[in-house]
């Protein structure tokens, strides 16, 4: 089992998708692939999402499938069961850190401060999603959360686009992003697969972590 630091350097951008309908899951994960990005974050924002999930593990072992949006201990329960290799909650709780720490699946919750960092810590964790990262903070609070939590490793996520991913993937203390736009839920309602392989394509292409680091 991966660790979640060894998670987040699959890739630099982890897609977070949401599937409406479970049959177009394996066709969205391919697109990805497709598009070099080996790594999806299934929300749990749908009702077919756990469906979604346990499709992809099953058919596209290759791929390192997440769930996202998990918010509490029966979701972390149900989606591991479903086959999921990560974990990610938009925060903490201590009932769900405390969940966290009895599986092997790696958990990346989010945090929006120093408090939710040092709290985090007390569990183990040592990578965390900035969520949501343009409001609390972004590059600010990043450059500043690398004094005193220097070990600890951010997935900036909310508010990243195409344009300004290389400002946060510049940051040392920054492994990946996550973000909406390079998977967005109208092309995969469309079965526009070919659309997301572009998306990513144009995205990794940019990718440039020497950007301007702050
Ligand atoms: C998430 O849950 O991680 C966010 O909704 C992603 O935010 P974005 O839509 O701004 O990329």
């Amino acid at each position: 089992m991966l660790k979640a630091q060894e998670i987040m350097g699959i890739s630099p951008i982890i897609p977070v998708v949401s599937i409406h309908d479970a049959s177009k899951a394996v066709e969205t994960a391919l697109a990805l692939q497709e598009g070099g990005i080996n790594i999806i974050e299934i929300t749990l924002r749908s009702a077919d999402a756990i469906k979604a999930i346990e499709a992809v593990a099953k058919a596209v072992p290759s791929m390192c499938v997440g769930a996202g949006t998990v918010v509490n201990a029966e979701q972390f329960q149900m989606v591991q069961d479903a086959g999921a290799n990560f974990v990610i909650s938009p925060g903490m709780t201590e009932n769900l850190l405390k969940h966290a720490q009895t599986s092997e699946v790696p958990f990346l919750p989010g945090v929006a401060t120093a408090s939710d960092i040092m709290l985090g810590m007390e569990y183990g964790l040592d990578a965390f999603k900035l969520f949501p990262a343009n409001v609390v903070g972004g590059q600010g609070a990043l450059k500043a959360y690398g004094g005193p939590f220097s070990q600890i490793s951010f997935c900036p996520t909310g508010g990243v686009t195409l344009m300004n991913m290389n400002q946060f993937l510049s940051m040392k203390n920054v492994l990946c992003v996550g973000g909406t736009w390079i998977c967005p839920s109208d092309l995969i309602d469309a079965g526009d697969f070919k659309g997301i392989s572009t998306l990513c394509k144009e995205a990794m292409i940019a990718v440039n972590r020497d950007a301007h680091d702050l």
